[in-house]
């Protein structure tokens, strides 16, 4: 029976993991990496717990490209705000062997998810997981500072869908203190 060691492994890990309900956040069908790379314009951010995401918070942050590397990471650069400054930082997706899916490790274990791609724009969902609880992220984002409609209502139904309130979504084109590659 050489599946029973394998299956319990497995077992082992899921526990020890407390993985994802991907159910609740289906990839985009037919996704590919090459989709995604290139330069990013942050729209909105919503959340689960809205202080991550607003002024200050560990999740507000403006997304400037992202790169698919030889060993199929993704390189994520953003900007944030510290100490007032616009700060360029990265964090690196590892795929988790589902298209579309990744993981890293920013205060506790995050689930990355391409939940819908198109030409212009995309939804990304971020699920964290540490010992004192789980929160969700979800992001918008588009090619151009032009909105995307069709990206609008993919990220809509997404917030809808994760339990997410209109009010506690963010509206970042508006806001002054955007940090972009060009910005002090
Ligand atoms: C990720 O991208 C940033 C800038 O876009 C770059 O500075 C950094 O070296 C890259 N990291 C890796 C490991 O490729």
């Amino acid at each position: 029976m050489p599946t029973l060691p394998l299956l319990f492994l497995s077992l082992g890990l899921g526990l020890a993991r407390a993985q994802q309900d991907e159910s609740q956040v289906p990839a985009q069908p037919g996704f590919h990496p090459k989709q995604v790379e290139g330069f990013w314009y942050t729209r909105q951010l919503g959340s689960t717990d809205r202080s991550v995401i607003e002024e200050g918070g560990s999740y507000r942050c403006y997304m400037s490209s992202i790169r698919v590397l030889d060993n199929g990471n993704v390189n994520v650069t953003y900007f944030h705000r510290q100490n007032g400054r616009c700060v360029e930082d990265f964090y690196m997706g590892e795929p988790t062997g589902s298209p579309g899916r990744y993981t890293f490790q920013y205060e506790g274990l995050n689930y990355l998810t391409f939940v819908a791609v198109g030409d212009d724009f995309v939804v990304i969902d971020l699920e964290n997981h540490k010992d004192s609880g789980q929160l969700i992220v979800a992001e918008l984002h588009s090619r151009t500072p032009l909105a995307s409609e069709l990206g609008q209502q993919a990220y809509d139904g997404h917030t809808h869908r994760r339990g997410i309130q209109p009010g506690d979504i963010v509206d970042l084109t508006a806001d002054p203190a955007r940090c972009s590659a060009s910005s002090p």
